[in-house]
């Protein structure tokens, strides 16, 4: 299904939305993607730290573009303006607590600072929501603990046949 995965990276910033710097973790995000799954990237953005503006851009791409995966990077953590997991929570139909607690478990190898992302992973209709921290090095490191299994939840997502005699046969092997 690799080719028909279609991906959104939704970069939430108050100072990159208004240009006083330049967002570096969405195109980051945009070549790991592409370079490690081969996905394409449907729709890119960048909204301020206002929950409602966040809501409403999960929502369209979710519900209009029909997204597969949405990457959110910003407003994880705890200054008074981070609120995407609210806007998160407040889309999501099911949540996927174990993508953040791995995202939470791996990171804190390496900053005990990953102790104060709130990320929020979860499930609109057929899309996956996954937040990330904002930070480029942050944004990355976190990623890169999902890949493994970003087909497969996926695939599982989509109801593709075969993806569970797929997991059947992971589970023998
Ligand atoms: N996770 C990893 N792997 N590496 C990091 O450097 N930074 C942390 C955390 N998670 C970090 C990380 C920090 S400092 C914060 S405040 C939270 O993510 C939330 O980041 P955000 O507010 O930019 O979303």
């Amino acid at each position: 299904m690799s080719e028909d995965v279609r991906v959104g990276i939704l970069t939430v910033s108050d100072r990159a939305h208004r240009g006083e710097y330049e967002d570096r973790s969405g195109p980051l995000l945009r070549r790991l993607i592409a370079d490690r799954l081969g996905w394409p990237v449907a729709e890119e953005g960048v909204v301020p730290d206002e929950q409602a503006q966040i809501e409403r851009e999960l929502i369209r791409w979710a519900d209009e573009a029909g997204l597969d995966l949405i990457l959110t990077t910003g407003g994880t953590g705890f200054a008074p303006r981070d609120v995407t997991p609210e806007a998160t929570r407040a889309v999501i139909e099911r949540e996927a607590p174990g993508l953040a607690e791995a995202m939470r478990a791996a990171s804190l190898r390496v900053t005990p600072h990953a102790m104060l992302s709130r990320a929020v992973c979860g499930i609109r209709g057929r899309t996956l929501i996954v937040n990330l921290p904002g930070s480029p090095k942050a944004a990355r490191e976190n990623l890169e603990v999902l890949i493994p299994v970003l087909p497969h939840a996926l695939e599982l997502l989509a109801g593709s046949p075969g993806s569970e005699a797929g997991h059947q046969y992971r589970q023998q092997a």
